[in-house]
């Protein structure tokens, strides 16, 4: 993480760019929710679309669910949430604010000093009342993890696509968790979005599959551009494990709160399938017909959080650079998780400048993610595009009228090249692609 990064930053960057807004704010303001705006949703889409390529369309071995959010609550009695999914819960007995008695230093509140109630538990699933009736029987919760809908729907995959184990079955959506201190702008919400795989196995290679994604999910945070000395993975302790698990690691991500999970990946074993069975009365075991075994299988878990990985790309991505004696504040966002890939500002509003920007434009847009920008000084224009993370910008100016050329400007280098109209969609398909910016015929000599 750059020393200057801190959380104050990033949510002032947020709000001022359109990434992220205070839900309700006009209200004053829900806690702990929070709404995308425009370049925001298209991060996050960015992120979620890189995490489906990764997890299921480019793999053989996996295919995507989408469940409801809403289940049947025994769904909650099997997988152990209604019984065990629970915080610690103590309450000052003077100013009455609540906290989480496994995060406290001293047995006295940390708001006024005053003396806190003996713990209880608090369960963290919302429930909420199914039909018209508010009555025990029509109780339901919203999903606290999205992994349930995947182990309810097993056998359901399995008999409709034919597929063998290994078999990976991923989704993301919406989970909901009643925080008691949730923080730290969306690293804790009580509303989030889960990106979960749930891989099936034979069980006695579980280990081998263990460490398999472990590693991958590692790796899938490096090449989507995190800084390797800001990423670490940390092997739960026996004691810390879930009551599911057999093993258990984080990804950590060195947000500015210090290090923090990103996202676990764990050792299900044949907890859940077990668990279903018992309390659904139908047989969820898996029969191999190459070895004519029958097994339930066993489970790998990679579960992570997409709105904790926007963060952690905003926040890795975030730079204060000092040029020609001012501070630019600029994204360095990959390309592919760039909200806006190339941005399009003719040097002014001019009536001569504007047909061929907007031709530019127009035939750009088919291509690529754009954005046309005519308001403002030039340089306020940049900086509005640094500070979104767009990776190039197209500058149309009057000799472009002249002699069809245009300029690039790099996002990251500040360097500018020139070049013909006609091999625009080239050089930016390039550069975009990760070729260096100056680098290879295209663009030698090119520079300004
Ligand atoms: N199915 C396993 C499971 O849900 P978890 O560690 O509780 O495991 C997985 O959650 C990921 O979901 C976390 O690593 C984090 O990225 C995200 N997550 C969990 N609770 C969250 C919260 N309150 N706000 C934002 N993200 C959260």
């Amino acid at each position: 993480m750059s020393e200057s990064v801190t959380m104050d930053k990033i949510v002032s960057l947020c709000k001022r760019r359109g990434f992220i807004f205070q839900s309700s704010e006009i209200y004053g303001g829900l806690g702990s929710c929070w709404d995308y705006g425009p370049v925001g949703v298209e991060l996050k889409r960015n992120v979620k679309n890189a995490w489906w390529r990764s997890m299921v369309e480019s793999r053989g071995d996996s295919v995507g669910l989408d469940c409801s959010i809403m289940m049947h609550p025994t769904v909650w009695r099997a997988s152990g949430h209604v019984e065990g999914f629970s915080d610690p819960l103590v309450e000052c007995k003077v100013c009455h604010m609540r906290w989480r008695a496994d995060q406290l230093d001293k047995p006295a509140c940390p708001s006024c000093g005053g003396e806190l109630t003996e713990p209880r538990n608090f369960n963290l699933m919302f429930k909420t009342f199914m039909g018209p009736v508010e009555e025990d029987a029509a109780v339901v919760y919203l999903r606290p993890e999205t992994a349930q809908g995947i182990f309810v729907n097993f056998e359901n995959v399995v008999t409709t696509t034919r597929k063998r184990l290994p078999l990976g079955i991923a989704q993301i959506g919406k989970s909901f968790r009643n925080e008691i201190t949730p923080g730290n702008f969306t690293f804790r919400t009580r509303e989030f979005e889960q990106m979960e795989m749930e891989f099936f196995v034979k069980p006695g290679t579980d280990e081998e599959w263990y460490r398999y994604w472990a590693g991958e999910r590692f790796k899938w945070y490096l090449d989507l551009g995190i800084r390797a000395e800001n990423l670490r993975m940390r092997e739960h302790e026996k004691s810390e494990l879930a009551h599911y698990a057999k093993a258990c690691a984080d990804v950590e991500y060195l947000f500015p709160i210090g290090w923090s999970e990103l996202e676990g990946i764990a050792n299900r074993a044949d907890f859940d399938l077990t668990q279903h069975a018992k309390w659904s009365g139908k047989d969820l075991s898996y029969f191999d017909s190459q070895t004519n075994e029958r097994f339930i299988p066993y489970v790998i878990e990679p579960s992570a959080g997409a709105d904790r990985s926007v963060l952690a790309f905003l926040v890795d991505a975030y730079r204060e650079e000092d040029v020609e004696g001012t501070t630019r504040v600029v994204l360095k966002l990959h390309p592919s998780l760039a909200p806006v890939k190339v941005a399009i500002l003719p040097l002014s509003r001019n009536e001569k400048l504007t047909p061929l920007a907007k031709e530019i434009h127009e035939r750009l847009s088919r291509n690529f993610v754009t954005e046309y920008d005519d308001t403002q000084s030039i340089g306020r224009r940049y900086r509005r595009q640094d500070e979104i993370g767009t990776p190039l910008c197209v500058t149309v100016d009057f000799e472009s009228l002249e002699d069809n050329q245009v300029t690039i400007r790099d996002r990251d280098s500040l360097a500018q090249i020139r070049l013909p109209v006609a091999r625009l969609e080239e050089a930016l398909k390039a550069k975009l692609a990760g070729e260096s910016f100056d680098a290879g015929s295209l663009w030698a000599g090119a520079r300004a």
